[in-house]
């Protein structure tokens, strides 16, 4: 047979496409074999998992991801908010990122009051709620620091989808439609979030955004300048004034991410590793943690109401000392003792195992005058085969945060001023109360409950969670962290455990009705307040637990989570 010099040159084409084929397939399966992924979208899981198939570690899968998540979920989180990280590297090095935003510099204690009274009007929506945003610089730094891609191409890749489109989810349509009445407020936000007759964009349409492609690409070009130095803070300087806000160029030349050292506790023969302060998280998951050892929580059924009741009452203490004491810890003294071990003893000895105890007030830690910390939201946790592992919760506060979009831009930019304490006593958006420790200040950071935690067994990672939902983050990081280390569920079967949660103030249980009538009874009985809420928010965890990789996003929402098998 004759063969050609045609047939032989695309025999070779054919031959040396399978190689690209076969090569690229090999390192896409070297890179995510015995990854883990667990985010709430699709869209970003999978922007994760091309992260590492381009050869890219978990760092990078995560900045990938939560950038991919300010586009299509950016009710929750983007780059006009901010957020914290908790990493661990394959060589064991733990690290954190506070990428948390800061008052400007005009911003004062008083800021909120009008005639005497705390407006939480100006506090969670319009100009004066919006802080000044940090997650931009804690992605790229994340990347910059510990990835091996580069930024450029992460921001670019999201930028493809901002600029081609995605088809709006169910659970997206409901946000734009229960807040739109507030986001007609915003010309530039209700331009990108109604359809052609001026209706909430539908489920099943398909949303471009053109402004928002054009500030992931600038920014890929110029640098993360472009957003702290350049075009991003003129233009919201320029908005702020015609609108009544306070906002500067020069808060935003001022903003820097801090990389303060993780908050550590041993619970049982576990390492919880979390977020200091401004998150309450990290020191109360540990401070709640702490108490319940001395309660043999593995040995008590997690359906029963003494379940409930340990945990509720830890939760409580905890919560009063986090409206007391807790704050930016670059402006207040945020006591160690909170997580000592011979305080949670103290702590623990007030806990009435038959009875609901009544917390008039925070306690008072050791060293609380000489021992300091040093100077709507949504949760992603990746894991690569390597063993770097990271956790980070990134947030704009409340859905589609102060509702303001700078025009131009299509970036949505948060209402963290009102995680502050805008006066005493006054309830934030989530019914926290608070004090003059997270009173405002300018540059200062509102505390938060965002708590990314990691859990190591012999030094070795073993769970990566956190979650969305204000306060209930702590309860909900917590109770997972309690059913599977202490009750030995899966993942999956941890979070579908009932929720519940008590933040001191209001004195009630928020529990999930899945809890059953008995155990709301008794706890009825006990002397607790009950309310019957929904799930408060939504944990996305991943983890090796002595069962293979997991991962999971929280099974009462969408989320897409996927744990590669590890080589055998
Ligand atoms: N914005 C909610 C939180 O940080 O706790």
């Amino acid at each position: 047979m004759k063969i050609t010099r045609m047939k032989t040159l695309r025999i070779l084409q054919c031959l040396f496409a399978a190689l690209l084929f076969f090569t690229d397939s090999v390192t896409a399966d070297v890179k995510t074999r015995g990854a883990a992924i667990a985010t709430v979208d699709p869209i970003a899981t999978d922007a994760a998992v091309q992260a590492l198939k381009d050869g890219g570690n978990a760092f990078d899968a995560s900045v990938a991801a939560a950038l991919t998540l300010g586009v299509v979920n950016g009710y929750n989180s983007g780059i006009g908010g901010g957020c914290f990280i908790v990493g661990r590297k394959a060589n064991g090095k733990l690290f954190t990122i506070n990428g948390r935003e800061t008052a400007p510099e005009k911003a004062h204690r008083d800021m909120f009051i009008r005639d005497g009274r705390a407006q939480t009007k100006l506090s969670q929506a319009g100009a004066l709620a919006i802080a000044v945003p940090g997650s931009l610089m804690a992605y790229s730094e994340l990347c910059k620091k510990h990835g091996e891609l580069s930024f450029k191409k992460h921001l670019t890749n999201a930028s493809v989808i901002a600029r081609n489109g995605f088809k709006v989810p169910d659970s997206f349509a409901q946000r734009v439609k229960g807040n739109f009445k507030q986001i007609q407020n915003y010309p530039a936000t209700a331009k990108i979030f109604s359809d052609n007759d001026g209706e909430p964009i539908k489920a099943g349409s398909t949303l471009i955004q053109k402004d928002l492609a054009e500030t992931y690409n600038e920014i890929a070009q110029h640098g993360t300048d472009w957003f702290y130095h350049g075009p991003f803070a003129k233009k919201t300087e320029e908005w702020m004034k015609k609108n009544g806000g306070i906002m500067k160029i020069s808060d935003f030349e001022k903003y820097q991410v801090t990389y303060p050292n993780p908050v550590q506790t041993t619970y049982r023969e576990f390492t919880v590793v979390g977020m200091p302060p401004p998150s309450s998280g990290g020191t109360h998951v540990a401070q709640i943690l702490n108490i319940l050892e001395h309660f043999e929580i593995k040995n008590i059924d997690s359906n029963t109401p003494e379940f409930y009741h340990l945990i509720t009452e830890a939760m409580k203490l905890a919560f009063a000392d986090r409206a007391h004491w807790l704050g930016d810890p670059s402006f207040t003294k945020v006591p160690l003792g909170l997580v000592s071990k011979k305080y949670a003893k103290r702590l623990a000895k007030r806990i009435n195992p038959k009875k609901a105890g009544k917390v008039k007030t925070h306690g008072i830690p050791q060293g609380s005058t000489e021992h300091f910390f040093n100077k709507h939201t949504t949760h992603l946790s990746c894991s690569d085969n390597e063993g770097n592992w990271v956790a980070i919760t990134a947030t704009i506060n409340t859905s589609f945060g102060s509702k303001v979009i700078i025009p131009g831009t299509g970036v949505i930019m948060n209402n963290e001023m009102d995680d502050f304490s805008i006066s005493p006593g006054t309830p934030n958006a989530f019914g926290l109360i608070g004090n003059e420790a997270n009173a405002v200040a300018p540059g200062k950071r509102p505390l938060s409950s965002m708590s990314p935690t990691i859990v190591l067994k012999d030094n070795k990672p073993i769970l990566s969670v956190g979650a969305a939902g204000g306060p209930t983050i702590i309860s909900q990081t917590l109770l997972t962290l309690i059913h599977t280390l202490d009750h030995k569920l899966s993942i999956r079967e941890a979070l579908m455990k009932p929720r519940f949660h008590h933040q001191w103030q209001p004195n009630q249980i928020r529990i999930e009705s899945t809890a059953g009538q008995r155990v709301l009874d008794s706890l009825k009985q006990m002397g607790h307040k009950i309310y019957i809420g929904g799930y408060g928010g939504a944990t996305q965890a991943i983890g090796n637990l002595g069962n293979g990789l997991e991962a999971e996003h929280d099974p009462r929402l969408t989320g897409k989570a996927i744990a590669f098998p590890i080589k055998k």
